[in-house]
Protein backbone atom coordinates (compact mmCIF):
# COMPACT_ATOMS: atom_id res chain seq x y z
CA UNK A 1 0.00 0.00 0.00
CA UNK A 2 2.51 2.58 0.80
CA UNK A 3 4.59 1.76 -2.08
CA UNK A 4 1.26 2.90 -4.10
CA UNK A 5 0.70 6.11 -2.19
CA UNK A 6 3.67 7.60 -2.63
CA UNK A 7 3.80 6.66 -6.38
CA UNK A 8 0.46 8.64 -6.20
CA UNK A 9 1.60 11.38 -4.05
CA UNK A 10 4.32 12.43 -5.95
CA UNK A 11 2.25 12.26 -9.30
CA UNK A 12 -0.80 14.20 -7.85
CA UNK A 13 2.44 17.04 -6.97
CA UNK A 14 2.15 17.89 -10.71
CA UNK A 15 -1.47 19.06 -10.23
CA UNK A 16 -1.41 23.15 -10.75
CA UNK A 17 -4.25 25.55 -10.09
CA UNK A 18 -6.98 25.81 -12.48
CA UNK A 19 -6.30 22.19 -14.16
CA UNK A 20 -8.85 20.18 -15.46
CA UNK A 21 -8.08 16.62 -13.99
CA UNK A 22 -7.97 13.32 -15.03
CA UNK A 23 -9.38 11.17 -11.97
CA UNK A 24 -8.41 7.35 -12.50
CA UNK A 25 -9.37 3.93 -11.02
CA UNK A 26 -8.20 1.41 -8.44
CA UNK A 27 -6.75 1.16 -5.33
CA UNK A 28 -3.43 3.25 -6.47
CA UNK A 29 -5.15 6.00 -8.33
CA UNK A 30 -7.33 6.20 -4.64
CA UNK A 31 -4.50 7.53 -3.37
CA UNK A 32 -3.79 9.92 -6.29
CA UNK A 33 -7.79 11.39 -5.06
CA UNK A 34 -7.55 11.56 -1.75
CA UNK A 35 -3.75 13.49 -1.88
CA UNK A 36 -5.71 15.94 -4.86
CA UNK A 37 -9.05 16.34 -1.80
CA UNK A 38 -6.52 17.26 0.95
CA UNK A 39 -4.70 20.06 -1.97
CA UNK A 40 -8.34 20.98 -2.95
CA UNK A 41 -8.95 21.47 0.97
CA UNK A 42 -5.75 23.75 1.02
CA UNK A 43 -7.23 26.14 -1.91
CA UNK A 44 -5.99 24.50 -5.08
CA UNK A 45 -8.58 25.19 -7.81
CA UNK A 46 -8.90 22.57 -9.96
CA UNK A 47 -11.92 21.02 -11.87
CA UNK A 48 -12.05 16.97 -12.82
CA UNK A 49 -13.37 14.21 -15.00
CA UNK A 50 -13.72 10.75 -13.23
CA UNK A 51 -13.15 7.36 -14.98
CA UNK A 52 -15.91 5.19 -12.77
CA UNK A 53 -18.61 5.76 -10.31
CA UNK A 54 -16.11 5.08 -7.77
CA UNK A 55 -13.71 7.38 -8.35
CA UNK A 56 -16.26 10.32 -8.84
CA UNK A 57 -17.96 9.39 -5.45
CA UNK A 58 -14.49 9.47 -3.58
CA UNK A 59 -13.70 12.87 -5.27
CA UNK A 60 -17.23 14.57 -4.48
CA UNK A 61 -16.73 14.01 -0.97
CA UNK A 62 -13.51 15.25 -0.29
CA UNK A 63 -15.01 18.33 -2.32
CA UNK A 64 -12.67 17.91 -5.76
CA UNK A 65 -15.34 19.42 -7.73
CA UNK A 66 -16.50 17.27 -10.84
CA UNK A 67 -17.40 18.70 -14.59
CA UNK A 68 -18.98 16.95 -17.36
CA UNK A 69 -17.37 16.02 -20.33
CA UNK A 70 -19.77 18.85 -22.02
CA UNK A 71 -17.71 21.78 -20.02
CA UNK A 72 -14.28 20.88 -21.07
CA UNK A 73 -12.41 21.13 -24.04
CA UNK A 74 -9.42 18.93 -22.80
CA UNK A 75 -8.14 17.69 -19.65
CA UNK A 76 -4.65 19.21 -18.58
CA UNK A 77 -3.26 15.99 -17.12
CA UNK A 78 -4.87 12.42 -15.77
CA UNK A 79 -3.37 10.25 -12.94
CA UNK A 80 -4.39 6.45 -13.34
CA UNK A 81 -3.09 2.89 -12.61
CA UNK A 82 -2.30 0.16 -14.61
CA UNK A 83 -2.40 -3.66 -14.46
CA UNK A 84 1.16 -3.77 -15.85
CA UNK A 85 3.53 -1.61 -17.60
CA UNK A 86 6.09 -2.76 -20.09
CA UNK A 87 9.49 -1.38 -21.19
CA UNK A 88 8.01 1.04 -24.22
CA UNK A 89 5.57 2.36 -21.53
CA UNK A 90 2.33 0.06 -22.98
CA UNK A 91 -0.16 -0.34 -20.70
CA UNK A 92 -2.59 -3.35 -19.92
CA UNK A 93 -5.65 -1.41 -18.01
CA UNK A 94 -9.00 -2.68 -17.00
CA UNK A 95 -8.10 -4.61 -13.83
CA UNK A 96 -10.53 -2.71 -11.55
CA UNK A 97 -13.11 -2.10 -14.90
CA UNK A 98 -13.03 1.06 -16.21
CA UNK A 99 -11.02 0.79 -18.79
CA UNK A 100 -13.71 2.65 -21.20
CA UNK A 101 -14.16 5.82 -19.37
CA UNK A 102 -10.11 5.54 -18.50
CA UNK A 103 -9.40 5.12 -21.88
CA UNK A 104 -11.74 8.12 -22.92
CA UNK A 105 -10.64 10.47 -20.04
CA UNK A 106 -6.92 9.48 -21.28
CA UNK A 107 -7.14 10.05 -25.32
CA UNK A 108 -8.99 13.56 -24.21
CA UNK A 109 -5.47 14.45 -22.03
CA UNK A 110 -2.32 16.62 -22.84
CA UNK A 111 -0.53 14.07 -20.37
CA UNK A 112 -1.08 10.97 -18.63
CA UNK A 113 1.04 9.96 -15.18
CA UNK A 114 1.04 6.18 -14.93
CA UNK A 115 1.40 5.54 -11.03
CA UNK A 116 2.02 1.93 -10.42
CA UNK A 117 4.02 -0.10 -7.71
CA UNK A 118 7.09 -2.41 -8.76
CA UNK A 119 5.29 -5.50 -9.48
CA UNK A 120 3.69 -3.96 -12.51
CA UNK A 121 6.62 -3.47 -14.14
CA UNK A 122 7.13 -6.77 -16.96
CA UNK A 123 9.41 -7.08 -19.74
CA UNK A 124 6.28 -8.17 -22.27
CA UNK A 125 2.70 -7.23 -21.54
CA UNK A 126 0.31 -10.58 -20.80
CA UNK A 127 0.72 -12.32 -17.78
CA UNK A 128 -2.25 -9.86 -16.20
CA UNK A 129 -5.36 -11.36 -18.37
CA UNK A 130 -6.42 -8.30 -21.27
CA UNK A 131 -9.88 -7.18 -20.09
CA UNK A 132 -12.34 -6.72 -23.15
CA UNK A 133 -15.38 -4.19 -22.97
CA UNK A 134 -17.93 -5.99 -24.73
CA UNK A 135 -21.46 -5.24 -25.27
CA UNK A 136 -24.16 -7.60 -24.07
CA UNK A 137 -25.73 -8.36 -27.12
CA UNK A 138 -24.62 -11.10 -28.31
CA UNK A 139 -22.08 -11.69 -26.26
CA UNK A 140 -21.42 -15.36 -26.16
CA UNK A 141 -20.70 -14.45 -30.11
CA UNK A 142 -18.14 -11.75 -29.52
CA UNK A 143 -16.46 -13.88 -26.72
CA UNK A 144 -16.36 -17.03 -29.33
CA UNK A 145 -14.30 -14.46 -31.67
CA UNK A 146 -12.17 -13.66 -29.41
CA UNK A 147 -11.04 -16.93 -28.41
CA UNK A 148 -10.49 -17.39 -31.94
CA UNK A 149 -7.75 -14.77 -31.98
CA UNK A 150 -6.10 -17.11 -29.93
CA UNK A 151 -6.52 -16.84 -26.16
CA UNK A 152 -8.02 -18.34 -23.49
CA UNK A 153 -11.13 -16.48 -21.69
CA UNK A 154 -13.59 -16.13 -19.13
CA UNK A 155 -16.41 -13.79 -18.52
CA UNK A 156 -15.93 -11.39 -15.26
CA UNK A 157 -18.27 -12.34 -12.54
CA UNK A 158 -19.49 -10.77 -9.35
CA UNK A 159 -20.47 -13.10 -6.84
CA UNK A 160 -22.88 -14.94 -8.76
CA UNK A 161 -23.73 -12.47 -11.31
CA UNK A 162 -22.36 -11.70 -14.56
CA UNK A 163 -19.60 -8.29 -13.72
CA UNK A 164 -21.36 -5.36 -15.50
CA UNK A 165 -19.40 -2.43 -16.24
CA UNK A 166 -20.54 1.14 -14.97
CA UNK A 167 -21.12 1.83 -19.08
CA UNK A 168 -23.81 -1.32 -18.60
CA UNK A 169 -21.75 -3.86 -20.43
CA UNK A 170 -19.75 -6.81 -19.27
CA UNK A 171 -15.87 -8.04 -19.49
CA UNK A 172 -14.12 -11.06 -21.34
CA UNK A 173 -10.80 -11.20 -19.47
CA UNK A 174 -8.80 -12.67 -22.22
CA UNK A 175 -5.38 -14.44 -21.73
CA UNK A 176 -3.00 -14.21 -25.17
CA UNK A 177 0.09 -15.12 -23.44
CA UNK A 178 3.13 -13.01 -23.91
CA UNK A 179 1.79 -10.10 -26.26
CA UNK A 180 4.62 -9.42 -28.83
CA UNK A 181 2.75 -6.84 -30.47
CA UNK A 182 0.26 -4.52 -28.71
CA UNK A 183 -0.75 -1.98 -31.40
CA UNK A 184 -1.80 -5.05 -33.64
CA UNK A 185 -3.69 -7.17 -31.06
CA UNK A 186 -5.36 -3.92 -29.81
CA UNK A 187 -6.44 -3.41 -33.85
CA UNK A 188 -7.37 -6.83 -34.55
CA UNK A 189 -9.85 -7.17 -30.82
CA UNK A 190 -11.60 -3.96 -31.49
CA UNK A 191 -12.46 -5.19 -34.99
CA UNK A 192 -14.86 -7.60 -33.88
CA UNK A 193 -18.58 -6.77 -33.65
CA UNK A 194 -19.53 -6.71 -29.86
CA UNK A 195 -15.65 -5.35 -28.71
CA UNK A 196 -16.17 -1.47 -27.17
CA UNK A 197 -12.69 -1.46 -26.19
CA UNK A 198 -9.95 -3.47 -25.01
CA UNK A 199 -7.55 -2.69 -22.35
CA UNK A 200 -4.25 -2.18 -24.33
CA UNK A 201 -3.29 1.19 -24.02
CA UNK A 202 -0.84 2.43 -26.59
CA UNK A 203 1.60 5.31 -26.97
CA UNK A 204 -0.45 7.25 -24.36
CA UNK A 205 1.84 7.47 -21.80
CA UNK A 206 5.46 9.12 -21.49
CA UNK A 207 5.41 9.35 -17.63
CA UNK A 208 5.42 6.66 -15.16
CA UNK A 209 6.02 7.19 -11.30
CA UNK A 210 6.82 3.40 -9.86
CA UNK A 211 6.65 3.30 -5.95
CA UNK A 212 9.14 0.27 -4.31
CA UNK A 213 8.59 -1.32 -1.48
CA UNK A 214 11.40 0.02 -0.12
CA UNK A 215 9.91 3.47 0.42
CA UNK A 216 11.49 5.19 -2.64
CA UNK A 217 9.68 6.47 -5.96
CA UNK A 218 11.16 6.72 -9.63
CA UNK A 219 10.30 8.58 -12.25
CA UNK A 220 10.33 7.16 -15.97
CA UNK A 221 9.86 9.15 -18.71
CA UNK A 222 10.04 8.37 -22.21
CA UNK A 223 10.29 10.35 -25.62
CA UNK A 224 8.66 10.13 -29.22
CA UNK A 225 6.17 7.83 -28.03
C1 LIG B 1 -9.01 0.01 -13.41
C2 LIG B 1 -7.59 0.03 -13.80
C3 LIG B 1 -6.59 0.20 -12.71
O1 LIG B 1 -5.82 1.30 -12.98
C4 LIG B 1 -5.73 -1.03 -12.65
O2 LIG B 1 -6.57 -2.16 -12.49
C5 LIG B 1 -4.74 -0.96 -11.50
O3 LIG B 1 -5.42 -1.02 -10.30
P1 LIG B 1 -4.70 -0.90 -8.90
O4 LIG B 1 -4.14 0.47 -8.81
O5 LIG B 1 -5.79 -1.18 -7.91
O6 LIG B 1 -3.63 -1.95 -8.83
O7 LIG B 1 -7.21 -0.07 -14.93
O8 LIG B 1 -9.83 -0.28 -14.51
Amino acid sequence: MEAKRNAAEKAAAYVQDNMVVGLGTGSTAYWAIEQLGKRVGGGLHIRAVATSVQSEEQARKLGIPIVPFAEIDQIDITIDGADEVDQQFNLIKGGGGALLREKIVAAASKQMIVIVDESKLVDELGTFPLPVEIVKFGFEMTMRKLADLGCELRLRMKGNDIYETDNGNYIADCDFGRIADPEQLHQQINLIPGVVDNGLFVRMTQHVIVGYKSGDTEELRKKNT
